[in-house]
């Protein structure tokens, strides 16, 4: 079936609609203490209690140790770096979508996951991407930077973001205590990801053939 079939819902044969997406939820803050961790947690049970025959996956920026994108690393440091850098790439181009779990720094996206998605383009073109944050106000001010940014990297951003405040979906702004409204925004942002990685990984099949 064709790309544009299935994004209009033409007569999908059976086999053709048993997802097989994989959806990488990247945990888009290295700080010690970081209030990702709950939150990641949160949105990972979250998503996987949907049954909805998605694969999804934890990343952790923390893991991958990335030098500022193209700063000199010593000698000695040299191997780790590339080791890093390579898994980075490697990683985030074996998902179909994404999750990104970003909280608000000065009214911006945090320096570490700006560095990240530097080291992309190819790895993330032609997907889609849900947002999750949580600041003073949602970390909605983090997530209208990186659509700026998805738009240069060809990332396709949902419209609906789960947005934690601070004040009150945290006890003294550390421990994680979500109100039960966001489930209904969470359950729109995943549909409209699945959704959209099912189109564009038909997409991307169509882009390779041509
Ligand atoms: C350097 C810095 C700048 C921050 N700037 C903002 C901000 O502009 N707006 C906001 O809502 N929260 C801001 N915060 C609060 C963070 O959103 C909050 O600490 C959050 O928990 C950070 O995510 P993390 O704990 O996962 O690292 C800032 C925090 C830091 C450390």
């Amino acid at each position: 079936m064709g790309f544009l079939d299935k994004l209009f819902g033409r007569s999908p044969k059976e086999e053709e609609t048993v997802s097989d997406l994989k959806i990488g939820i990247i945990l888009g803050s290295v700080r010690e203490g970081r209030n990702a961790e709950a939150v990641t947690n949160w949105i990972y049970d979250f998503a996987t209690k949907r049954n909805d025959n998605v694969n999804y996956e934890v990343v952790d920026l923390a893991n991958y140790n990335l030098p500022l994108l193209g700063a000199a690393v010593p000698e000695a440091g040299q191997a780790d770096a590339e080791a890093a850098i390579k898994g980075w790439s490697e990683k985030m181009a074996s998902f179909d979508g994404y999750i990104f779990i970003a909280p608000e720094y000065n009214h911006s996206v945090g320096g570490a996951l700006k560095n990240a998605l530097d080291y992309l383009k190819p790895e993330v073109a032609n997907k889609a991407a849900g947002l999750v944050g949580y600041g003073s106000l949602g970390g909605t001010r983090a997530h209208e930077n990186l659509r700026l940014i998805f738009g240069e990297l060809q990332v396709a951003d949902v419209q609906t973001a789960v947005t934690f405040s601070l004040m009150t979906d945290f006890v003294n702004m550390s421990e994680f205590n979500p109100a039960e409204y966001h489930a209904a925004n969470a359950n729109t942002m995943l549909n409209q990801v699945v959704a959209w990685s099912e189109g564009f990984k038909a997409l991307r099949k169509e882009l390779v053939t041509a």
